[in-house]
């Protein structure tokens, strides 16, 4: 295996053993033994029955062809990079990332310097949340603030567990609770300045909390750090403020480490109710997040006090079919919801809005009455509409008797699908404007129909959404695999019980055959020349086979070799292969004398009497050879 930029190959498969394949899927899918692999839903399609399989070596969805090994699952399932991939499965398995010495540039030492500074930093904030403000808030004493905060959500209905669910704790009213604690466990003081825990302060020497008096949200993200914090004031803290207003939330400064533009809170806790139901439903702040999780929607997530951006749609859109936008129906919310669904239509996505008949904001509107609301809630998220849809109406229902009203609505409902990046979603509601709203084609400008084709529009579909889909196997076949060597090539993958076998079979061929020469296809053929001239080929076939299945085989050949690697041994397989080889072999034979004969015309065309001679004995060898093996085959003859 080639080394990928700082971790060399030793050190990459000393981490993949350490880790259990198994384990690391089995935190984010519920899997079931079934033989000697475990099956389950898999995360990468909206799978309904369980395809996904995974042994200790690699994860395939006989569904969507998904397939790799522990890093190749981290990266896909938490879009990290192979390095990031790394790192956390090696904080998992306990081992410790490779020296720095290994580097070769100055650059690639100060960046692995820059990324070792970020985990740290991230392992001091959970340190932080855990044992201190989380602590204060479950069984804090040192301030009347605890006591206050745990009141406070009681009275707010968020119970013990959403509690422990959101790590949520507070920080009290002195400038040194953190800062102390901190000192006296010994941590890096100058990452907690760095990272926005405590400031130096300017006055004296020495350092101050940065949150006080606050409820704190940790900002987890979906790799599971603690990259910040979100904290909102304490209502005793609010009151006292009167004349100096103190900012209802504050977040942590960014850093390398937060990006408010990147980072959705809530995501980690309903990543997985988000691939299960396809669905994320978005919301406008923390409190609607825990409240919504609380009451079972455990898809909701929020941006820190930011509008969506593209960032969050991206992020959101690899885990989601459908995204709905839930904000506060105040003047602000429907202003950012109206942004965010331009900003999506620009990369062909929809988003769906809710009819949510309440000024009440979704946190306040379950407290008002938690089990009729909640009902209702969901009845709203079933029936969830494209926004772009209701906007349209909206519009045109409002201008049903001014006709300057209207022209205005043509004019936006215009602009909405020029920007909209998906031909066919564009051209049903191009239709749509013409037939059910009358609307002029001259009005459409480059949106008509366009009669001589029956196109609209110009612009070439970009694909903006992730695809669902892995990128792999792109490469084309000329035509289907014919289904012996598919059959074949099945056993062939398991080389480890079969090896003996197709061995000796290769010795029953010429000797400037190769085992590729079993099978007939051009590109099985190719693979299996490669994989057996690579020493480590066949060996690595069953441990890593995504190492040695090129990214550009056929997506037909790769579902062979998988499929293949996953089938369990049925008692009487042996001689099905037994019988498989024997035919090999033939075709070998024959293909081998197809070339004899061409070489024989060529002697016989240079008048090359005495090659010619030993040419047409090996032939007639071969002709009787061929014969007796036609018999024998013919025969069922199998020995
Ligand atoms: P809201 O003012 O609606 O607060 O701000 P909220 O979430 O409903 O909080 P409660 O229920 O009153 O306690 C919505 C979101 O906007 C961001 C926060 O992310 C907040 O959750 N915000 C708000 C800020 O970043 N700073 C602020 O000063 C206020
Ligand atoms: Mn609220």
């Amino acid at each position: 295996m080639k080394s990928k930029g700082r971790f060399n190959s030793e050190w990459i498969s000393s981490l993949k053993s350490a880790i259990s394949l198994v384990e690391i899927v089995g935190e984010n899918v519920e899997l079931r033994k079934t033989g000697n692999r475990f099956m389950g839903r898999c995360p990468f399609h909206g799978d309904r029955s369980p395809s996904f399989s995974v042994n200790p070596e690699f994860y395939y969805c006989f569904g969507c062809k998904e397939t790799g090994d522990a890093i190749s699952f981290q990266m896909k399932l938490h879009g990290l990079s192979f390095e990031e991939a790394c790192e956390d499965l090696a904080e998992k398995a306990k081992i410790p990332l490779p020296e720095g010495a290994s580097l070769t540039s100055e650059e690639e030492r100060a960046l692995y310097l820059k990324r070792q500074r970020v985990q740290k930093a991230a392992r001091l904030n959970y340190f932080a949340s855990l044992n201190f403000y989380h602590q204060n808030l479950v069984r804090g004493s040192g301030s009347p603030m605890f006591e206050e905060a745990r009141e406070y959500l009681k009275k707010r209905g968020i119970t013990t567990a959403t509690i422990e669910k959101f790590q949520v704790g507070v920080a009290g009213p002195g400038y040194e609770g953190l800062t102390r604690f901190l000192m006296d466990a010994k941590a890096p003081l100058d990452l907690a300045r760095d990272f926005g825990l405590i400031r130096a302060s300017q006055k004296q020497a020495g350092d101050y909390d940065f949150f006080r008096e606050r409820l704190l949200f940790p900002l987890i993200d979906l790799r599971g750090r603690v990259t910040g914090f979100g904290g909102r004031i304490m209502p005793s803290a609010d009151a006292r403020s009167q004349e100096v207003k103190l900012p209802k939330y504050l977040n942590s400064a960014e850093s390398e480490l937060f990006q408010k533009s990147k980072f959705l809170y809530g995501l980690y806790q309903a990543k997985l109710a988000i691939r299960e139901t396809e669905l994320a439903i978005v919301v406008e702040g923390y409190f609607d997040v825990i409240s919504l999780h609380q009451a079972g929607i455990e898809n909701a997530v929020a941006p820190c006090g930011t509008s969506l951006t593209e960032d969050h749609l991206k992020t959101l859109g690899r885990l989601a079919k459908r995204i709905i936008v839930f904000f506060d129906q105040d003047e602000a919310g429907i202003t950012a919801t109206q942004k965010s669904m331009e900003l999506a239509l620009k990369g062909g996505m929809l988003l769906y809005g809710i009819r949510f008949e309440s000024k009440l904001d979704p946190d306040e509107f379950l407290l008002e009455d938690p089990k009729g609301n909640l009902e209702k809630l969901k009845t709203w998220i079933e029936g969830a509409r494209p926004l772009l849809d209701t906007s349209i109406e909206r519009i045109f229902a409002e201008s049903e008797t001014d006709l300057e009203a209207r022209s205005q609505a043509i004019k936006t409902a215009v602009g909405w699908l020029k920007s909209f990046n998906d031909p066919v979603g564009r051209s049903v509601r191009v239709s749509q404007l013409i037939e059910r709203w009358k609307v002029p084609r001259e009005a459409l400008g480059a949106l008509a129909p366009d009669s001589a084709s029956g196109r609209p529009m110009n612009q070439p579909p970009r694909n903006v959404r992730p695809a669902q889909v892995p990128s792999q196997g792109n490469g084309r076949r000329r035509g289907p695999m014919p289904p012996s060597d598919r059959h074949l090539l099945q056993f062939f993958v398991k080389f480890g019980n079969y090896g003996k076998l197709f061995l000796l079979a290769r010795q029953e061929m010429h000797e400037k055959n190769t085992l590729s020469d079993l099978f007939d296809d051009t590109e099985v053929r190719q693979w299996v020349k490669t994989l057996s001239e690579d020493p480590t080929g066949i060996q690595r076939l069953a441990h890593a086979p995504e190492s040695v299945i090129p990214g550009e085989v056929s997506q037909e050949l790769r579902s062979v070799i998988m499929e293949g690697l996953l089938q369990e041994a049925v008692p009487g397989e042996e001689q099905v292969l037994n019988g498989l080889l024997k035919r090999a072999v033939f075709k070998a034979w024959v293909r081998f004398s197809h070339e004899l004969k061409a070489e024989m015309v060529a002697a016989d065309s240079r008048q090359d009497i005495e090659k010619f001679k030993e040419l047409s004995e090996q032939f007639l060898d071969l002709q009787r050879k061929l014969k007796e093996f036609e018999d024998s085959y013919v025969s069922g003859k199998t020995d």
